[in-house]
């Protein structure tokens, strides 16, 4: 608990975004928690090196409808945004956090509902995508509340449901939603037993699989919330760190406290405080 309250204090005193009237978007501050190395880094890493000339001769690409995302508050791509310098910012200490230990699929969970997971995993995606060696995989994982095919304004026909309870085909289920190197894994429907599918072998084999298959490649992994279920606790083994999004005024200190001792085996390489009346500096916010 003392590790994110200290993060969350020194968020709070953290640099200020400028003064912009656009729509209300509490800026998240992106204080880091020591990290705690679990996997041998010479094991996965491997340094990004030329940058990527990706093709999307298979994957559907789906171009973006500016007001829905502008309406989700998915701004990442926008470099002229008042608040895009906050994901950059977190994209660049979690990068550096994940590239000193060679991990590269990171999850995104929260102690309860409505933190801004969603918002904080799209666009920090999005931003790492903007890396011209990386590549980015977001995938949504929230099986009871999915929402990421919502903010990104993405319907498509096939999805993960398919490849999760149909054996579709995972490639089939890529959708690049306009961006350059950016892959999105959407779930379009809340499904059945979500814990026990998230331990099942076929979901871990579906995660190192997308992980191995390009070293450049990070995975973004939006999850529901620790407290809700145990279905957090259940894909933990396959992810090699977290993030952790605590919405200002979304949770109790009781809740985060409980969400970290949950988490007290994973590897948090940090804490977003997300929604922090303090860190809008502007009335119209
Ligand atoms: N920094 C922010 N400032 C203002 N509103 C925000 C901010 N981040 C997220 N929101 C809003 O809060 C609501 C919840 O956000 P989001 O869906 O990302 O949360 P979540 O933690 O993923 O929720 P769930 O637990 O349902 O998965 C949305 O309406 C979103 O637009
Ligand atoms: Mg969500």
């Amino acid at each position: 608990m003392e590790r994110i309250k200290e993060a969350i204090e020194k968020a709070r005193a953290g640099e200020q975004p400028p003064r912009t009237p656009r729509k209300s978007f509490a800026t998240p501050s992106a204080p880091a928690v020591p990290v705690v190395a679990r996997h041998d880094p010479a094991s996965r890493s491997s340094p990004p090196d030329a940058s990527l000339d990706i093709r999307y001769t298979h994957t559907r690409v789906v171009h973006p409808d500016a007001a829905c995302l502008e309406e989700h508050r998915i701004i990442a791509h926008q470099k002229n945004h008042p608040n895009s310098w906050a994901f950059d910012t977190l994209r660049t200490q979690v990068l550096q956090r994940m590239d000193e230990h060679g991990w590269r699929v990171l999850a995104v969970t929260s102690p309860t509902l409505d933190s801004g997971k969603t918002v904080v995993a799209t666009n920090l995606a999005i931003s790492i995508a903007q890396q011209t060696q990386r590549t980015a995989l977001l995938m949504d994982f929230d099986l009871r509340r999915p929402s990421v095919a919502t903010v990104l304004g993405l319907n498509p026909d096939v999805s993960l449901n398919d490849v999760l309870q149909r054996g579709a085909n995972v490639a089939d289920a890529m959708v690049n939603p306009g961006f350059e190197r950016l892959v999105v894994l959407p779930t379009m429907r809340p499904v059945d037993r979500p814990a026990e599918l998230l331990a099942s072998p076929m979901v871990a084999g579906l995660i190192a699989d997308l992980r191995d298959r390009y070293a450049e490649r990070v995975l973004v992994v939006d999850l529901p919330p620790v407290l809700a279920a145990d279905d957090v606790l259940s894909v933990l083994p396959q992810v090699d760190c977290v993030l952790l999004v605590v919405g200002s005024g979304a949770s109790s200190e009781k809740e985060i406290e409980e969400a970290q001792r949950r988490l007290s085996r994973a590897s948090v390489v940090g804490v977003v405080l997300n929604k922090d009346p303090s860190a809008m500096p502007n009335a119209y916010y």
